[in-house]
């Protein structure tokens, strides 16, 4: 029974006894209950190492549309629970704490978009894979940061399209596709801050290492990076690259697979633009920081929190999904 304190604060508040072996486990109640639990790279590195499967937005969708589990267990945040739910609606789909929101997917509301489309006859919609599942809903094509490229030349030269949230994203596609897509004013707060002033000043101190940039960093620090790329993308990077060094402009969640993968190498965290005054050289998602091992426990044991997403939503949702993952299999 779910309890009332639990909705309230939006997950599971059962205290988890001190004793027990978390990801043992965790790793037990996935066998007994055949579920699955998939985390993003941005998670901390603990929900990391007890997760099926870790992924960026694609590979995390891709993974959902064909496991066999019947329980997914989504570690990272709401909208990626949603996109869950809408490939696998006859799952359970769960998530460990149903406040773990993004301010990328809350920078546009589908009551906003439903005007501007309004504004824009005649053009597509390509929307970010960071939305909720009602502009998903509104949308002809979902994105993520690993095939935008490719999604959007599958249209031809002359469609009109309009490109959200991302703006710096919508930015870097219109600069590699040569397209003139307008762009959906909106932003992720981690990638936003970060300091280009703190990152010239990490390359001069190291001037041996490559700037590996995701895309919903803002243009300048796009201008310097040495390769703009999904995590996945920049975590391929820094396996295949000779440098040993890397300064690295994404949520510092990434490093723990970045230092997994390449034990000998160096990866530096860029720094946010508040560093100084918070003490921290690194720049941290706090909805996906919002995952624990504790949380993950109960979610499993309890069953919830549970994703919902409303049917008729889901079944115009599905459609730019479905069509992203089709197109994405030209993806090597
Ligand atoms: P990718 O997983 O596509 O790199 O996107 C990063 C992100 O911000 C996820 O919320
Ligand atoms: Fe959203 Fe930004 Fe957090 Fe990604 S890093 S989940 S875009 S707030």
């Amino acid at each position: 029974m779910v309890k009332k304190e639990w909705l309230d604060k939006g997950f599971v508040t059962e205290p988890v006894d001190k004793s027990i072996n978390l990801s043992k486990a965790i790793r037990q109640l996935c066998e007994d209950k055949n579920a699955v639990v998939l985390a993003h790279y941005y998670t901390h590195p603990e929900i990391q190492d007890v997760a099926d499967f870790i992924g960026d937005s694609l590979a995390l969708a891709q993974w959902a549309a064909k496991t066999e589990a019947d329980i997914i267990v989504m570690c990272g945040v709401h909208f990626m629970g949603e996109t869950n739910k809408i490939l696998c609606p006859d799952k359970k789909v769960l998530v460990c704490d149903l406040n773990a929101g993004c301010s990328l997917a809350d920078s546009c509301k589908a009551a906003d978009l439903k005007e501007f489309k309004k504004k824009h006859p005649g053009y597509k919609v390509v929307s970010y894979v960071n939305t909720t599942a009602e502009v998903k809903a509104l949308s002809d094509v979902v994105v993520t940061s690993s095939n935008a490229k490719i999604v959007v030349d599958s249209y031809p030269e002359d469609e009109k399209l309009i490109f959200g949230p991302d703006k710096n994203l919508g930015n870097y596609i219109n600069s590699i596709t040569g397209r003139d897509m307008i762009l959906w004013d909106g932003g992720c707060h981690v990638h936003g801050k970060f300091s280009l002033e703190g990152i010239m000043k990490l390359k001069e101190e190291h001037p041996d290492a490559k700037l590996l940039v995701h895309p919903e960093c803002p243009k300048p620090i796009q201008i310097i990076a040495d390769v703009v790329g999904s995590t996945a993308g920049l975590l391929k990077f820094a396996i295949n690259d000779k440098a040993d060094k890397f300064i690295v402009a994404t949520e510092s969640g990434i490093l723990h697979q970045m230092t997994k993968e390449c034990p000998n190498k160096t990866f530096i965290p860029a720094p946010p633009e508040t560093s100084e005054q918070i003490g921290c050289s690194c720049n941290e998602c706090e909805y996906m920081k919002l995952n624990t091992l504790e949380k993950l426990y109960n979610t499993l044991k309890y069953e919830w929190p549970e994703i919902k997403v409303n049917k008729a939503v889901a079944e115009k949702a599905v459609k730019p999904i479905d069509k992203m993952l089709e197109i994405s299999k030209k993806l090597k």
